[in-house]
């Protein structure tokens, strides 16, 4: 199967797999913390925004945002068509203007699988965030790892496409993998996301030798506080200066 056609399949799964998130209250979520820290400027940046549906959600209601995202299938994805998108690594932002609002949603942080890329990522945040910007990202912990493998485990066929998930969570490593085997007619190819699984305070400790600091963690979706046994956590950075 050409690359091009691999491509297409794996952004049309990644839809159909997203399809029962819910990205507006998401997108509400984000934006309720936009406004209770009191963010001045308006520049949205979104690193690894996929497929651009929580952009979409967000230039749908006025904001002015840029998606970014490593992939460039992904962003080829016919939910990005009209939003403003880059191609890049967050670890390396191609970026030298300013943005007030900086976030990543879900898990995408966690494909980050060595902690120098994490210092790559707070410190080019904290290169790009302008003075009282906010940067805030979620990022899933143990217990959803421990708790979500039964139903990671599936298989499914929908138009001519045919897929089956494996997900194991690898403890000693702490490497949450999720396989994908896609088939089109005859044709079988495979597709692996890894993504690591930082201990709560492993994000603590390395934030503290960046240019930011942690402002809030919450449990996700709520305003409370997060811990080691939540499932994922919404961080909220500040720049330090
Ligand atoms: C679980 S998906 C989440 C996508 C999107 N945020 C959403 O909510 O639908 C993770 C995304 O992270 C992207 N990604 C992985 N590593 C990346 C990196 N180093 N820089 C930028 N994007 C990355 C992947 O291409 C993928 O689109």
């Amino acid at each position: 199967m050409k690359k091009i056609e691999q491509y297409e399949a794996v952004s049309k799964l990644y839809s159909r797999l997203m399809a029962d998130v819910n990205y507006e209250s998401w997108a509400e979520y984000l934006l309720a913390i936009y406004e209770d820290f009191e963010c001045t400027g308006n520049r949205f940046l979104e690193l690894a925004g996929g497929n651009c549906i929580l952009a979409g959600e967000l230039v749908k209601s006025g904001y002015d945002v840029i998606t970014s995202d490593l992939s460039l299938p992904m962003l080829g994805s016919k939910e990005c068509v009209g939003i403003r998108r880059v191609c890049c690594n967050m670890t390396k932002l191609p970026f030298s203007s300013k943005f007030d609002f900086i976030f990543s949603a879900f898990d995408s942080v966690n494909y980050l699988l060595a902690e120098s890329d994490l210092r790559g990522l707070f410190n080019e945040v904290g290169r790009v965030l302008s003075a009282d910007g906010i940067f805030t990202f979620d990022v899933s912990l143990e217990n959803n790892s421990l708790n979500n493998l039964e139903h990671l485990n599936r298989e499914d066929k929908f138009e001519d496409l045919k897929y089956k998930q494996t997900s194991v969570y690898l403890e000693d490593e702490r490497i949450h993998v999720n396989e994908f085997e896609i088939s089109i007619g005859e044709e079988i190819f495979k597709e692996v996301h890894k993504q690591k699984i930082y201990p709560f305070e492993t994000y603590f400790e390395i934030v503290e030798d960046s240019p930011l600091y942690v402002s809030e963690c919450f449990d996700a979706f709520t305003f409370e506080d997060g811990s080691p046994e939540s499932s994922r956590v919404q961080f909220v950075l500040k720049r330090k200066v």
